[in-house]
């Protein structure tokens, strides 16, 4: 059997640069690869609703943005199957047998669901719907039986629910039904948890501190321009800190030897650049308009291909419309077969038939 990838995002905000390093650059690179079979790309919005039920216009509005962001960054809706978890109510099913399979202290074990509780304010009041998603998750990735699940290191413990059902699923049920997917995580550490332009935190919209895949140019300049670096470099003269400096991080994760040729020819590479500033003598304007020319490569064809689909959004919707038909068929047929293996399947199991009638002969 082929490989199978399953991914996807929450509609809750427009994408921004550290998810195109942390995933979505990756995503195209895997879609381009041709090493896999079928790959299904999902707008997570039923998830972003177990957070959000009082605000279901928010996700609503940003439906579209991430399914324009996803096709400005390269992700093909004639390779990748895009589609919307809404529109898919096999998955709804799923999970309604899986939450049989888990217990209330297990998801309330889960690391990075007790930290969004925190987070929100939840304490005191989870939803169900919020403390279940790690199980709705499951489904989304068992549906389409993937193989591969490419996210960040924070899906972690969501992977370990989806493989802990598939295997309780398996056993109790004496099938092979289910399929136990592997997490595949970024492979440069500098694009595990992109930080925020303010440097405190993982970029993140609620922080403010982003630089989104639809920003301008001017934008991004402005942005870069006001980064944190290292708050004792105060003379160009004086030796810098490349530990927790923005400015850095974003270089370790976005520039590459050839950029120097193009944009800072008196350096070869990187290191060089770093050295430089730890001994004194570079200043910080310097390396910003550097790491601005970078992201200005990276990004400007990015946007453009999102201007293009901007123009047509019918067209976008109809991608979304026809990708959530086919995912619907598959995750269809996995359902189907879920329900053969725990015998819901009344009404097309002939044997069952059989044997209560042979029961109800003898009864006179
Ligand atoms: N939880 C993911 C996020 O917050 C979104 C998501 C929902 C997902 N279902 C998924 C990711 C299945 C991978 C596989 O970004």
């Amino acid at each position: 059997m082929g490989k199978i990838i399953l991914t996807g995002d929450r509609p809750t905000g427009r994408l921004h640069i550290g998810h195109y390093v942390g995933s979505l650059k990756r995503r195209v690179e895997l879609q381009n690869s041709g090493e896999f079979e079928k790959i299904f790309i999902m707008i997570a919005d039923a998830q972003a609703l177990t957070d959000n039920a009082d605000n279901p216009e928010k996700v609503r509005q940003n439906v579209l943005e991430v399914a324009l962001d996803y096709l400005a960054c390269g992700i093909d809706p004639k390779k990748s199957t895009i589609f919307v978890q809404s529109q898919i109510p096999q998955l709804c099913e799923l999970t309604c047998y899986y939450m049989n399979l888990v217990t209330v202290s297990r998801l309330q074990r889960n690391p990075t669901v007790k930290s969004e509780i925190q987070m929100r304010n939840f304490e005191a009041s989870i939803p169900v719907g919020f403390l279940a998603y790690p199980v709705s998750q499951a489904s989304d990735i068992t549906a389409f039986k993937a193989t591969t699940v490419p996210v960040g290191e924070d899906q972690e413990p969501m992977i370990e629910q989806t493989r802990e059902i598939v295997r309780r699923f398996n056993m109790l049920y004496n099938t092979e039904t289910l399929v136990e997917p592997d997490i595949l995580l970024p492979d440069n550490k500098a694009c595990l948890r992109l930080l925020g332009i303010d440097g405190k935190a993982k970029m993140s919209k609620s922080l403010g501190n982003c630089i989104y895949l639809s920003d301008e140019a001017d934008v991004i300049k402005q942005k870069v321009m006001s980064m944190y670096t290292d708050p004792d470099h105060i003379k160009v003269s004086d030796p810098g800190k490349i530990e927790g400096n923005t400015v850095f991080i974003y270089l370790d994760a976005f520039c590459k030897d050839e950029h120097f040729a193009k944009y800072l020819p008196d350096y070869n590479n990187l290191d060089e650049l770093k050295v430089h500033y730890q001994r004194g003598g570079l200043g910080d304007v310097k390396v910003k308009k550097f790491l601005n020319a970078v992201l200005q490569e990276e990004f400007e064809p990015i946007r453009n291909r999102r201007k293009e689909y901007q123009k047509d959004i019918a067209y976008v919707y109809q991608i979304l419309k026809e990708g959530s038909e086919v995912a619907r068929e598959v995750a269809q047929q996995t359902l189907h077969e879920v329900k053969d293996a725990m015998k819901i399947n009344y009404f097309d199991d002939i044997e069952l038939l059989n044997q209560q009638i042979d029961k109800y002969k003898e009864v006179k």
